[in-house]
């Protein structure tokens, strides 16, 4: 049965320095998600590292890490039914060129490593990545 939940997204640096915010923002808005928080944010080399922390041993770490704090992000917290798996399918697969047509990445992207925007891959990553960047008061759920 779909419940409703939360998902964790940030438009990545690439994404808001191209003047993407809004086009992006309209795809969960059209879809009916709730933004329950929403913040422009210069993320620390401390957040970075937390947030990425399962991927520290991959090659690309140090690329994902520079890239993340290159400049300010839009973090949001998105609310509403099968949020987690359907936020993932508008934002499409990780690689830009593999994505679905129609999708985020697919249509925004051209390669994994500046692929404009990053979702959380289950409630429980979103919880964790959500409390990286947000206090709980801020959430207007
Ligand atoms: S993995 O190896 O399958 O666990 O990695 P994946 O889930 O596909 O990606 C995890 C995040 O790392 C980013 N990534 C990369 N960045 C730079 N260069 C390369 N080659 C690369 N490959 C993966 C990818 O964009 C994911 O970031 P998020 O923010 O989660 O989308």
């Amino acid at each position: 049965m779909n419940m409703e939940e939360r998902t964790f997204v940030a438009i990545k640096p690439d994404a808001v320095k191209r003047g993407l915010m809004g086009k992006i923002i309209s795809r969960f808005e059209d879809k009916g998600f709730k933004i329950i928080a929403m913040k422009l944010h210069q993320v620390t080399i401390e957040q970075a590292s937390a947030h990425y922390a399962e991927h520290k041993d991959k090659p690309f770490y140090g690329r994902l890490i520079s890239y993340i704090t290159s400049g300010p992000i839009l973090a949001m917290v998105v609310k509403g039914y099968s949020a987690v798996s359907c936020v993932r399918h508008i934002v499409g697969a990780t690689d830009p060129d593999k994505a679905d047509i129609g999708s985020i990445r697919a249509d925004y992207g051209q390669v994994t490593q500046y692929n404009v925007i990053h979702a959380s891959d289950s409630i429980e990553s979103a919880e964790r990545e959500t409390k990286i960047y947000f206090d709980e008061s801020e959430l207007c759920d």
